[in-house]
This record gives structure tokens, C-alpha cells and sequence, in this order.
């Protein structure tokens, strides 16, 4: 049988597999690992994870279709969530969803022309409340948003490989390292725009 996925992705998932006392465990790491690679869900790709996991493939389906974060078809090379909860609400949220509309040229949910980018207006909270309005692009916060800075993001984005690479949780583990508060003293620390791209390392395609 012609596998879906390639050796690499099958090697990432069966490593996720090993780290948990049942293998049903790591079947959000695995599909991270397969949409990481692929860029979306396949369900070619679903039986596949499923095999490897010893599930039913309605088993990872249903985890892959509950989380909206899990792409069902091809999409952007980067993924952007805008939050419009609260208190992002309460800071211009609707601005920043109308200007991403309009610079992206497409909806909530949809790619633009260009392939670069998929976004969504999301009412679920970043957790980034304290730099609303925020957004993540490719895992990474971006907060305090104008409609300036978000140009400055997509066009510092556009051609850059996908920051593809490592589950969430090891990249929000690395974030929060990258991110730690600094040993300047308060009285000359600099107003902060944004949390995290300072000092991050540029994505790397092709590593998982
Ligand atoms: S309400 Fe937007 S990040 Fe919490």
C-alpha cells in the first residue's frame, strides 16, 4: 500500500506514540505533525495516524474535525487567528478582522490569491488578553495591533517558509524561554508592541 505520509512524518508520530502509556494519547501531536508537513488533514492522511495509533480512523476523524485549528483542505502557507473576544473586542478587534479582510482580499476562513496566507476571526481567547487585540500567526502572539503593524507582519511573512516544525506545545515551550522577562531594570525597559518574535530564530521549512 502507497503510504500518504513519508517516512519522516510517519517516524515524528510513532515518536509522539512512544511517549504516552496508551498510543490513542498522542493523536493531537500526530495530527500537528501531519498538518505541519502537509499543511492540512488529509483523510488519506487521518487512516494513516489511525494505523499507527491502533484507532478506528472515525476515531482520529472526529478529533481532527472538533478542533478548528486542524485544516481539512489545502491551505495558506501561514495561518492566522484574530481574536474577537472581549477585551480584544473592547480594543479594536473589529478594525483589525475588517483591515485583514480587506488587505488579504478574502473572508474569515479563506485563503488569499496568493496562497500566502489563511486567516480567521476566532471568538476564542488567545490568551494574549493583556496585549489586546492580539493575534497568532503561525502559534506566535502578536498583540497591541494596528492595521500598520499587521501590514508590517504579512509582508514581513510573505515568501518566508512556513514555521513549520514541532508540535505546539514544545514551540509554546520554547516561546515562553525566548520570552522570559529580562533582567532590565522596570524604569528602562522599553513599552512592549508585541510578545515574541524578538530574538526568534526565522522559520526552517522542512523540519519536523
Ligand atoms: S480576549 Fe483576545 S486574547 Fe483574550
Amino acid at each position: 500500500m502507497t503510504s500518504a505520509l513519508t517516512a519522516e512524518i510517519r517516524a515524528e508520530i510513532e515518536r509522539q506514540r512512544d511517549r504516552y502509556p496508551q498510543a490513542r494519547s498522542a493523536v493531537i501531536p500526530a495530527l500537528w505533525a501531519v498538518q505541519n508537513a502537509v499543511g492540512h488533514l488529509s483523510p488519506a492522511g487521518m487512516v494513516e495516524v489511525a494505523m499507527l495509533l491502533h484507532l478506528e480512523p472515525s476515531e482520529v476523524e472526529a478529533v481532527a474535525t472538533f478542533y478548528s485549528m486542524y485544516f481539512d483542505k489545502p491551505a495558506g502557507r501561514h495561518h492566522v487567528l484574530v481574536c474577537a473576544n472581549v477585551s480584544c473586542a473592547l480594543r479594536g478587534a473589529d478594525d483589525i478582522v475588517a483591515h485583514l479582510e480587506q488587505s488579504l482580499g478574502c473572508p474569515s476562513g479563506e485563503t488569499s490569491d496568493d496562497s500566502e496566507f489563511t486567516w480567521e476571526r476566532t471568538v476564542e481567547c488567545l490568551g494574549a488578553c493583556g496585549g489586546a487585540p492580539a493575534m497568532q500567526v503561525d502559534h506566535h502572539s502578536e498583540e497591541n495591533l494596528t492595521p500598520e503593524r499587521v501590514d508590517a507582519i504579512l509582508d514581513a511573512l510573505r515568501g518566508a517558509p512556513a514555521e513549520y516544525g514541532a508540535p505546539p506545545a514544545e514551540k509554546t515551550a520554547r516561546d515562553a524561554a525566548a520570552n522570559a522577562p529580562r533582567a532590565t531594570p522596570a524604569a528602562t525597559r522599553p513599552a512592549s508592541k508585541s510578545s515574541p518574535r524578538r530574538g526568534r530564530p526565522r522559520p526552517r521549512s522542512g523540519d519536523l
